[in-house]
């Protein structure tokens, strides 16, 4: 992903703005909350992506495919592993440091939350930030529509926007968004989720999408032991493994093909000298996959890359951060140091 320069921006958004097909969903019990699905990609892009990864030399899946209803329940079943340490972590720092937080977060702005899933760690915020407005942002809109239903009902006095999106694609944000001060919040270390370069990239739009004032408030995981890394991503009983076996089901659905979910094993690993963990597939045989007028042969052993899950030091975060525009950064940790929410401005 690649910063993208104002004209071309403004470009984008202009051409994008009149693709936006505005689809507001009337809650049932009358709660202020408005849905929209951006069709910034069609089925035909997402099936040309999807073959491209799967026909390259060394292949690989876009961790995009994971997010089916499915992939969604399964990533919050792994949220619930005590091996999975990161989501609890990041609420702890939270709940602990709230007082702090909405200091320098100030209250009253609009939170917008990137990659929402659940929508349960910026519900379990609403309390200490006080936003004027919650705006969600996913790409599994299905899932995101009906957690919003039954969010909207319980905070009836806050108006909410849901808007099915990919996150790589050009911010566009639909007029209901409104003109309040910004709060950018992307929990979870998602981030970790891009290369460095392209998180870099990342926060360098928000920034660009942001006015003075507005401000970034990121989860991030941090570097520790390979052996507790791992372990985050392989647990004893399987759950991570059905999510990334998951998405092979994505496949088959997205592009006719025949991946048989058993001819495949998950594999994680810990790269420390690239402080990633690595997310692959591996086939457990020789095995022949078709779809199409396509076929791609995997020897056994082979490997299928699906997501890399980057970590930082404060010292490197410090540094993308400031690359990116942003000033001011404040980072709280956990008492061990596995994991750190940042928060940083745009400046007046
Ligand atoms: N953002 C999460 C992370 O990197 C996503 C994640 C957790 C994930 N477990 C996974 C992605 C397993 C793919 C496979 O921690």
């Amino acid at each position: 992903m690649q910063a993208t320069k104002p004209s071309a921006d403004a470009y984008a958004r202009r051409a994008l703005a009149r693709l936006i097909q505005p689809q507001p969903t009337v809650d049932a019990v009358g709660a202020g909350l408005t849905f929209y699905q951006l069709f910034t990609e069609d089925d035909a892009a997402l099936r040309a992506e999807a073959e491209a990864g799967l026909l390259a030399p060394a292949a690989s899946i876009s961790p995009k495919f994971f997010y089916d209803a499915l992939g969604s329940r399964l990533f919050e079943a792994i949220t619930d592993l005590p091996e999975y340490y990161p989501t609890r972590t990041e609420a702890a720092i939270f709940s602990l440091h709230a007082a702090e937080i909405a200091l320098r977060v100030g209250r009253g702005a609009t939170l917008i939350d990137l990659g929402a899933g659940n929508c349960e760690k910026a519900a379990r915020l609403f309390r200490t930030l006080a936003p004027s407005r919650y705006v969600a942002i996913d790409i599994s809109a299905d899932f995101l529509r009906d957690t919003l239903r039954g969010l909207a009902r319980q905070h009836p006095q806050l108006p909410m926007v849901g808007i099915g999106a990919d996150l790589c694609a050009p911010l566009v944000l639909p007029d209901a968004v409104g003109d309040g001060r910004r709060v950018w919040f992307y929990p979870g270390s998602s981030l970790g989720n891009f290369t460095p370069e392209e998180a870099g990239a990342f926060l360098s739009r928000l920034h660009e999408a942001s006015a003075p004032g507005d401000s970034v408030l990121i989860g991030i995981d941090l570097i520790k032991d390979a052996q507790r890394l791992e372990a985050a991503y392989d647990d004893p009983l399987g759950v991570t493994a059905a999510f990334n076996l998951n998405v092979l089901r994505n496949l088959n659905r997205l592009l006719g093909a025949n991946f048989d979910v058993r001819d495949w094993r998950h594999v994680a690993l810990y790269r420390a000298e690239a402080h990633r963990v690595e997310m692959h597939l591996e086939a457990r045989r020789d095995v022949t996959v078709r779809w199409g007028k396509h076929a791609r042969a995997f020897a056994a052993g082979e490997r299928m890359h699906t997501e890399n899950s980057v970590k930082y030091d404060l010292p490197s975060l410090q540094a993308m951060f400031a690359d990116a525009g942003f000033e001011d950064l404040h980072a709280w940790t956990d008492v061990s140091g596995d994991f750190a929410v940042c928060h940083a401005s745009v400046g007046r």
